[in-house]
Protein backbone atom coordinates (compact mmCIF):
# COMPACT_ATOMS: atom_id res chain seq x y z
CA UNK A 1 0.00 0.00 0.00
CA UNK A 2 2.82 2.58 1.10
CA UNK A 3 4.87 1.50 -2.00
CA UNK A 4 1.33 2.02 -4.21
CA UNK A 5 1.33 5.50 -2.71
CA UNK A 6 4.68 6.44 -3.57
CA UNK A 7 4.45 5.68 -6.53
CA UNK A 8 1.36 7.37 -7.73
CA UNK A 9 3.02 10.61 -6.07
CA UNK A 10 6.30 10.17 -8.37
CA UNK A 11 3.91 9.76 -11.45
CA UNK A 12 2.14 12.49 -10.86
CA UNK A 13 5.08 14.69 -10.69
CA UNK A 14 6.58 13.43 -13.57
CA UNK A 15 3.18 14.22 -15.56
CA UNK A 16 2.92 17.04 -13.42
CA UNK A 17 6.48 18.30 -14.73
CA UNK A 18 5.77 16.43 -18.57
CA UNK A 19 3.12 18.83 -19.04
CA UNK A 20 4.78 22.03 -18.27
CA UNK A 21 7.34 21.16 -21.21
CA UNK A 22 4.95 20.32 -22.93
CA UNK A 23 3.13 23.88 -22.54
CA UNK A 24 6.70 25.44 -23.29
CA UNK A 25 7.71 26.86 -26.27
CA UNK A 26 9.87 24.20 -27.66
CA UNK A 27 9.35 21.29 -28.96
CA UNK A 28 12.53 19.67 -29.15
CA UNK A 29 12.46 19.84 -24.92
CA UNK A 30 9.12 18.41 -25.14
CA UNK A 31 10.38 15.01 -26.86
CA UNK A 32 13.77 14.97 -24.91
CA UNK A 33 11.52 15.44 -21.41
CA UNK A 34 8.98 12.97 -22.07
CA UNK A 35 11.59 9.97 -23.05
CA UNK A 36 13.31 11.11 -19.93
CA UNK A 37 10.20 10.80 -18.38
CA UNK A 38 9.65 7.21 -19.75
CA UNK A 39 12.95 6.32 -18.57
CA UNK A 40 12.87 7.66 -15.25
CA UNK A 41 9.46 5.53 -14.86
CA UNK A 42 11.97 2.21 -15.15
CA UNK A 43 14.31 3.27 -12.63
CA UNK A 44 17.62 3.82 -14.91
CA UNK A 45 17.61 7.65 -15.13
CA UNK A 46 15.85 10.83 -13.67
CA UNK A 47 15.56 13.02 -16.22
CA UNK A 48 14.19 16.36 -14.44
CA UNK A 49 16.98 18.95 -14.76
CA UNK A 50 16.82 21.69 -12.65
CA UNK A 51 20.48 23.87 -13.41
CA UNK A 52 18.10 25.28 -16.48
CA UNK A 53 15.74 28.26 -16.01
CA UNK A 54 14.46 30.37 -18.81
CA UNK A 55 12.50 33.67 -19.69
CA UNK A 56 12.16 35.42 -22.75
CA UNK A 57 15.49 37.00 -23.04
CA UNK A 58 17.20 34.68 -20.89
CA UNK A 59 18.82 31.25 -20.42
CA UNK A 60 19.91 30.62 -17.36
CA UNK A 61 22.44 27.23 -16.05
CA UNK A 62 23.18 27.03 -12.68
CA UNK A 63 24.62 24.02 -10.61
CA UNK A 64 24.71 26.00 -7.29
CA UNK A 65 28.89 26.53 -7.96
CA UNK A 66 28.93 28.83 -10.67
CA UNK A 67 25.42 30.53 -12.40
CA UNK A 68 25.88 31.12 -16.06
CA UNK A 69 23.38 33.67 -17.92
CA UNK A 70 23.39 33.56 -21.52
CA UNK A 71 20.98 36.17 -23.69
CA UNK A 72 18.13 34.45 -25.82
CA UNK A 73 18.00 33.54 -28.21
CA UNK A 74 21.43 34.90 -29.31
CA UNK A 75 23.13 33.21 -27.32
CA UNK A 76 26.11 35.49 -25.87
CA UNK A 77 27.17 34.42 -22.06
CA UNK A 78 26.17 37.80 -20.61
CA UNK A 79 26.78 37.02 -16.92
CA UNK A 80 29.22 34.16 -14.99
CA UNK A 81 28.58 34.01 -11.04
CA UNK A 82 31.13 32.36 -8.95
CA UNK A 83 32.48 32.60 -5.13
CA UNK A 84 30.20 35.55 -4.43
CA UNK A 85 31.51 37.52 -7.94
CA UNK A 86 28.44 38.31 -9.57
CA UNK A 87 29.65 38.67 -12.71
CA UNK A 88 33.08 37.41 -13.84
CA UNK A 89 32.59 39.47 -16.64
CA UNK A 90 32.86 43.30 -18.19
CA UNK A 91 29.54 44.72 -17.18
CA UNK A 92 29.94 47.74 -18.68
CA UNK A 93 30.49 46.14 -22.13
CA UNK A 94 27.57 45.55 -24.32
CA UNK A 95 25.82 42.15 -23.96
CA UNK A 96 27.16 40.72 -27.10
CA UNK A 97 30.92 42.42 -26.06
CA UNK A 98 31.62 39.88 -22.91
CA UNK A 99 31.98 36.43 -23.71
CA UNK A 100 31.22 35.41 -27.44
CA UNK A 101 32.37 33.60 -30.69
CA UNK A 102 33.44 35.54 -33.14
CA UNK A 103 34.27 34.39 -37.42
CA UNK A 104 36.50 36.48 -39.42
CA UNK A 105 34.99 35.80 -43.08
CA UNK A 106 35.46 36.89 -46.88
CA UNK A 107 34.02 36.06 -49.87
CA UNK A 108 35.13 38.22 -53.38
CA UNK A 109 32.10 40.23 -52.60
CA UNK A 110 32.14 40.92 -49.22
CA UNK A 111 33.69 40.45 -45.54
CA UNK A 112 32.76 40.49 -42.11
CA UNK A 113 32.87 39.68 -38.60
CA UNK A 114 30.52 37.77 -37.78
CA UNK A 115 29.41 37.19 -34.04
CA UNK A 116 27.24 34.40 -34.37
CA UNK A 117 24.02 35.31 -33.10
CA UNK A 118 21.50 32.29 -32.11
CA UNK A 119 18.14 32.75 -33.67
CA UNK A 120 16.63 29.27 -32.07
CA UNK A 121 17.41 28.10 -29.01
CA UNK A 122 17.11 24.38 -27.88
CA UNK A 123 18.01 21.74 -24.94
CA UNK A 124 19.97 18.86 -26.48
CA UNK A 125 20.34 16.56 -23.37
CA UNK A 126 18.99 17.41 -19.78
CA UNK A 127 20.05 14.59 -17.70
CA UNK A 128 20.10 15.26 -13.21
CA UNK A 129 24.09 15.18 -14.11
CA UNK A 130 24.25 17.30 -16.53
CA UNK A 131 22.84 19.85 -19.38
CA UNK A 132 23.73 20.83 -23.26
CA UNK A 133 21.94 23.53 -24.36
CA UNK A 134 22.49 24.96 -28.39
CA UNK A 135 21.99 28.10 -29.97
CA UNK A 136 21.51 27.90 -33.89
CA UNK A 137 23.02 30.40 -36.32
CA UNK A 138 20.76 29.87 -40.09
CA UNK A 139 22.42 31.09 -43.13
CA UNK A 140 19.69 32.60 -45.18
CA UNK A 141 20.37 31.34 -48.85
CA UNK A 142 18.56 34.58 -50.57
CA UNK A 143 21.11 36.37 -48.45
CA UNK A 144 23.32 35.24 -51.22
CA UNK A 145 27.30 36.57 -50.52
CA UNK A 146 26.14 39.34 -47.78
CA UNK A 147 27.10 36.97 -44.90
CA UNK A 148 28.53 33.95 -44.01
CA UNK A 149 27.34 31.30 -45.30
CA UNK A 150 27.51 28.83 -42.76
CA UNK A 151 24.83 27.07 -40.52
CA UNK A 152 26.57 27.57 -36.75
CA UNK A 153 25.51 25.57 -33.70
CA UNK A 154 26.65 27.07 -30.51
CA UNK A 155 26.46 24.71 -27.46
CA UNK A 156 27.40 24.61 -23.86
CA UNK A 157 27.68 21.65 -21.29
CA UNK A 158 27.21 22.34 -17.47
CA UNK A 159 28.06 19.25 -15.53
CA UNK A 160 26.82 19.01 -11.69
CA UNK A 161 29.71 19.54 -9.51
CA UNK A 162 32.17 21.18 -11.63
CA UNK A 163 33.25 24.72 -11.75
CA UNK A 164 32.54 25.88 -15.20
CA UNK A 165 31.52 24.91 -18.34
CA UNK A 166 32.13 23.54 -21.91
CA UNK A 167 31.85 25.61 -25.18
CA UNK A 168 31.92 24.14 -28.82
CA UNK A 169 30.49 24.81 -31.71
CA UNK A 170 29.86 22.62 -35.06
CA UNK A 171 30.17 25.03 -38.13
CA UNK A 172 28.03 22.97 -41.23
CA UNK A 173 27.50 23.94 -44.42
CA UNK A 174 25.23 21.94 -46.95
CA UNK A 175 26.07 21.89 -50.49
CA UNK A 176 25.32 24.39 -52.78
CA UNK A 177 26.10 27.77 -50.93
CA UNK A 178 28.19 30.27 -51.98
CA UNK A 179 31.96 30.42 -51.74
CA UNK A 180 33.46 32.03 -48.47
CA UNK A 181 37.08 32.09 -46.40
CA UNK A 182 37.60 32.01 -43.21
CA UNK A 183 40.40 33.13 -41.71
CA UNK A 184 39.79 33.31 -37.92
CA UNK A 185 37.46 31.71 -35.98
CA UNK A 186 37.39 32.50 -31.66
CA UNK A 187 35.87 32.06 -28.40
CA UNK A 188 36.72 35.30 -26.11
CA UNK A 189 35.74 36.27 -22.79
CA UNK A 190 36.25 39.60 -21.23
CA UNK A 191 36.65 40.01 -17.45
CA UNK A 192 36.32 42.62 -15.49
CA UNK A 193 39.46 45.21 -15.63
CA UNK A 194 39.08 45.82 -11.52
CA UNK A 195 39.15 42.67 -10.33
CA UNK A 196 41.59 40.33 -13.05
CA UNK A 197 45.18 41.64 -13.00
CA UNK A 198 47.33 38.52 -12.67
CA UNK A 199 47.65 36.41 -15.72
CA UNK A 200 49.33 32.97 -16.13
CA UNK A 201 49.90 31.96 -19.30
CA UNK A 202 52.42 29.16 -18.95
CA UNK A 203 55.31 28.75 -15.89
CA UNK A 204 58.01 31.10 -16.73
CA UNK A 205 54.96 33.81 -18.49
CA UNK A 206 53.15 34.83 -15.39
CA UNK A 207 52.94 38.67 -13.72
CA UNK A 208 50.62 41.50 -13.12
CA UNK A 209 49.16 43.23 -16.45
CA UNK A 210 48.85 47.25 -17.28
CA UNK A 211 45.20 47.94 -18.06
CA UNK A 212 43.84 48.59 -21.70
CA UNK A 213 43.61 52.50 -20.28
CA UNK A 214 47.63 51.79 -19.50
CA UNK A 215 47.99 50.95 -23.18
CA UNK A 216 45.56 54.23 -24.05
CA UNK A 217 48.02 56.34 -22.15
CA UNK A 218 50.90 55.21 -23.70
CA UNK A 219 52.96 55.68 -26.75
CA UNK A 220 52.63 53.09 -29.39
CA UNK A 221 55.56 51.94 -31.10
CA UNK A 222 56.86 50.39 -34.47
CA UNK A 223 53.29 48.47 -35.07
CA UNK A 224 50.17 49.54 -33.04
CA UNK A 225 49.67 45.99 -30.99
CA UNK A 226 53.52 47.55 -29.22
CA UNK A 227 52.81 49.83 -26.44
CA UNK A 228 55.59 51.71 -24.53
CA UNK A 229 53.67 52.05 -20.76
CA UNK A 230 54.84 55.93 -20.09
CA UNK A 231 51.77 56.60 -16.89
CA UNK A 232 50.34 53.12 -15.76
CA UNK A 233 48.14 52.69 -13.41
CA UNK A 234 50.88 50.79 -11.38
CA UNK A 235 53.82 52.56 -11.38
CA UNK A 236 56.27 49.64 -11.22
CA UNK A 237 54.99 49.28 -14.64
CA UNK A 238 56.19 52.36 -15.96
CA UNK A 239 58.85 51.63 -18.91
CA UNK A 240 57.81 48.29 -20.17
CA UNK A 241 56.27 47.82 -23.43
CA UNK A 242 53.12 45.36 -23.23
CA UNK A 243 52.41 43.48 -26.72
CA UNK A 244 50.02 40.96 -26.91
CA UNK A 245 51.68 38.38 -28.90
CA UNK A 246 54.62 38.17 -26.24
CA UNK A 247 52.09 36.06 -25.05
CA UNK A 248 51.47 33.75 -27.83
CA UNK A 249 52.12 29.85 -27.73
CA UNK A 250 52.38 27.33 -29.97
CA UNK A 251 49.18 25.35 -30.47
CA UNK A 252 50.48 22.21 -29.50
CA UNK A 253 51.55 24.18 -25.44
CA UNK A 254 48.48 26.28 -25.57
CA UNK A 255 46.15 23.81 -23.17
CA UNK A 256 45.77 26.22 -20.00
CA UNK A 257 45.85 29.93 -19.56
CA UNK A 258 43.90 32.50 -17.64
CA UNK A 259 43.67 35.58 -15.08
CA UNK A 260 43.41 35.41 -11.28
CA UNK A 261 41.11 38.12 -9.10
CA UNK A 262 42.93 38.86 -5.77
CA UNK A 263 39.74 39.54 -3.54
CA UNK A 264 38.30 37.27 -3.62
CA UNK A 265 41.29 34.82 -5.05
CA UNK A 266 39.62 33.21 -8.01
CA UNK A 267 41.36 32.06 -10.88
CA UNK A 268 39.64 32.24 -14.75
CA UNK A 269 41.11 30.05 -16.78
CA UNK A 270 40.69 28.84 -20.93
CA UNK A 271 41.47 24.51 -21.09
CA UNK A 272 41.82 23.40 -24.12
CA UNK A 273 41.67 19.26 -23.52
CA UNK A 274 42.87 18.92 -27.35
CA UNK A 275 44.15 20.87 -30.45
CA UNK A 276 43.08 19.07 -32.88
CA UNK A 277 40.39 21.42 -34.14
CA UNK A 278 43.11 23.87 -34.58
CA UNK A 279 42.99 23.52 -38.23
CA UNK A 280 47.12 25.43 -38.72
CA UNK A 281 48.79 22.43 -36.88
CA UNK A 282 50.71 22.20 -33.58
CA UNK A 283 52.96 24.35 -34.42
CA UNK A 284 50.91 27.50 -35.31
CA UNK A 285 51.35 30.46 -32.72
CA UNK A 286 48.44 31.57 -31.67
CA UNK A 287 47.20 34.47 -28.79
CA UNK A 288 46.07 33.54 -25.10
CA UNK A 289 45.13 35.87 -22.76
CA UNK A 290 46.19 39.60 -22.82
CA UNK A 291 45.88 42.83 -21.38
CA UNK A 292 41.86 43.76 -21.21
CA UNK A 293 41.54 41.44 -19.17
CA UNK A 294 41.05 39.14 -22.41
CA UNK A 295 40.72 35.41 -22.26
CA UNK A 296 41.01 33.47 -26.13
CA UNK A 297 41.04 30.59 -27.53
CA UNK A 298 41.90 31.15 -31.09
CA UNK A 299 42.45 30.09 -34.20
CA UNK A 300 43.51 32.51 -36.31
CA UNK A 301 44.46 32.39 -40.18
CA UNK A 302 42.46 29.02 -40.01
CA UNK A 303 42.99 29.29 -43.68
CA UNK A 304 39.33 27.61 -44.37
CA UNK A 305 38.30 27.67 -48.39
CA UNK A 306 35.46 26.60 -50.01
CA UNK A 307 34.60 26.98 -53.37
CA UNK A 308 31.13 27.40 -54.58
CA UNK A 309 28.75 24.83 -53.82
CA UNK A 310 31.49 22.49 -51.13
CA UNK A 311 29.99 21.03 -48.38
CA UNK A 312 32.32 20.79 -45.00
CA UNK A 313 31.45 20.13 -41.37
CA UNK A 314 33.61 20.81 -38.59
CA UNK A 315 33.55 21.13 -34.91
CA UNK A 316 35.78 24.15 -33.41
CA UNK A 317 36.45 23.17 -29.52
CA UNK A 318 35.54 22.02 -26.73
CA UNK A 319 37.08 24.65 -25.04
CA UNK A 320 36.76 24.15 -20.75
CA UNK A 321 36.30 27.44 -18.92
CA UNK A 322 37.61 27.01 -15.49
CA UNK A 323 36.81 28.39 -11.94
CA UNK A 324 39.12 27.77 -9.46
CA UNK A 325 39.12 29.25 -6.00
CA UNK A 326 41.29 29.70 -2.50
CA UNK A 327 40.87 31.25 0.96
CA UNK A 328 44.40 32.96 0.59
CA UNK A 329 46.31 34.48 -2.57
CA UNK A 330 48.56 31.94 -3.97
CA UNK A 331 48.70 32.20 -7.81
CA UNK A 332 50.87 28.90 -7.89
CA UNK A 333 48.26 26.99 -6.45
CA UNK A 334 45.32 28.34 -8.46
CA UNK A 335 47.50 27.63 -11.46
CA UNK A 336 49.04 23.93 -10.81
CA UNK A 337 44.88 23.08 -10.30
CA UNK A 338 43.85 24.15 -13.34
CA UNK A 339 46.85 22.24 -15.04
CA UNK A 340 45.71 19.40 -13.59
CA UNK A 341 42.42 19.28 -15.06
CA UNK A 342 43.86 18.95 -18.14
CA UNK A 343 43.58 14.77 -18.37
C1 LIG B 1 28.97 35.17 -54.94
O1 LIG B 1 30.10 35.79 -55.51
C2 LIG B 1 30.74 35.08 -56.53
C3 LIG B 1 31.99 35.82 -56.93
O2 LIG B 1 31.72 37.16 -57.28
C4 LIG B 1 29.77 34.85 -57.70
O3 LIG B 1 30.39 34.05 -58.70
C5 LIG B 1 28.53 34.13 -57.18
O4 LIG B 1 27.58 33.99 -58.20
C6 LIG B 1 27.92 34.86 -56.00
N1 LIG B 1 26.86 34.05 -55.44
C7 LIG B 1 25.66 34.54 -55.12
C8 LIG B 1 24.67 33.56 -54.57
O5 LIG B 1 25.37 35.71 -55.25
C1 LIG C 1 52.19 28.83 -2.86
O1 LIG C 1 52.01 27.45 -3.09
C2 LIG C 1 53.18 26.79 -3.54
C3 LIG C 1 52.78 25.39 -3.98
O2 LIG C 1 51.99 24.77 -3.00
C4 LIG C 1 54.22 26.84 -2.43
O3 LIG C 1 55.41 26.18 -2.86
C5 LIG C 1 54.54 28.29 -2.12
O4 LIG C 1 55.41 28.40 -1.03
C6 LIG C 1 53.25 29.07 -1.80
N1 LIG C 1 53.56 30.49 -1.74
C7 LIG C 1 53.22 31.25 -0.74
C8 LIG C 1 53.59 32.69 -0.84
O5 LIG C 1 52.60 30.83 0.24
Amino acid sequence: MEKVRQWSWVLGIIGMLALLFFLSDDGNLATVSVRRALRSATGSDTWYNNMLTKTNNLVVLNNGIVRLTFSHPGGDVIGIQYKGIDNLLEIKNHENNRGYWDVVWNNRETEGVDKLQGTRFKVITARADQIEISFIQTYDVSLGNATLSMNVDKRYIMQRGRAGFYAYSIFERPEGWPEVDIDQIRIVYKLQPDKFQFMVVSDDRQRIMPTAEDRENGIKLAYPEAVLLTNPSNPDLRGEVDDKYQYSTENKDNKVHGWICTNPVVGFWIIIPSDEFRTAGPFKHDLTSHVGPTALSAGKEVGMRFVEGEAWKKVFGPVFVYLNSVPTLNETILWENANEQVQ
